[in-house]
């Protein structure tokens, strides 16, 4: 490895692991943290809006400045999920899928580059909304919602609101385990909520209280 390679910082070396994306197996890389950052994203027109499918850094980049009223998005949480072998597992094409290996500071990387770009095409007073929740990762269970806000907060996301999502169809039985040892040590709280954090593109206090306080009769 060079020189220039090895010093380089970590958003490099990330671009780098894109242009070595062919030697790269989907088993030992993300395959979203991998994917290329070319300008290649396919649109679909319905009705008065449009779908657009590709990387979101790319779709972002592409969009104006200033405009969105509104984001709604719900990341990838960490490795939580391989959703480059989910649809093979729900099409019965694999029976499990492995945990990708990721670094924790990649991926804060990759969600501050998307969080960023996001801020620049909401309009100031505009909401970002966010569905984010602790994962087990390493043998550990991560605070990662409480690290992000944090990270949201440096790119320049005022942080409003935070929402508790209670998954009503959620199975977890953690807790189940106190019924059989009944002692402190042995509570392990069922895991059946994920957060929902509302955040603000920071703006004057017309655009902060409301964004449409400007709009026309027919808007
Ligand atoms: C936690 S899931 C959210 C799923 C979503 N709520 C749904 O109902 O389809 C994260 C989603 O982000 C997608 N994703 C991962 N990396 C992405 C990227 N760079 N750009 C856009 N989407 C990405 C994954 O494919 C996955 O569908």
């Amino acid at each position: 490895m060079s020189k220039a390679q090895t010093t380089a910082s970590p958003k490099r070396q990330l671009n780098k692991s894109h242009s070595a994306r062919t030697k790269v197996t989907r088993e030992a890389r993300a395959e979203y943290i991998v994917t290329p950052r070319v300008k290649k994203f396919s649109e679909c027109v319905l009705g008065l809006g449009k779908f657009t499918q590709g990387d979101c850094l790319d779709v972002l980049d592409n969009l104006p400045a200033d405009e969105f009223v509104l984001a709604f998005t719900s990341p990838p949480y960490l490795n939580a999920i391989n959703y480059s072998q989910h649809i093979d597992k729900i099409k019965g094409q694999v029976d499990y899928w492995r945990r990708e290996d990721v670094s924790y500071d990649e991926y804060r990387q990759f969600l501050i580059d998307r969080f960023t770009a996001l801020l620049r095409v909401v309009k100031p007073g505009g909401y970002n909304i966010v569905n984010i929740s602790p994962v087990g990762w390493n043998g550990e269970r991560v605070a990662l919602p409480f690290h992000f806000v944090s990270w949201m907060e440096q790119i320049g996301w005022k942080f409003k609101e935070d929402i508790v999502w209670e998954k009503s169809i959620a199975r977890d039985r953690r807790s189940g385990v106190l019924l059989q040892h009944p002692y402190p040590g042995y509570y392990y709280p069922s895991l059946v909520s994920e957060y929902v954090f509302v955040f603000q593109k920071p703006a004057a206090k017309k655009d902060r209280e409301n964004i449409y306080w400007n709009r026309s009769a027919e808007e």
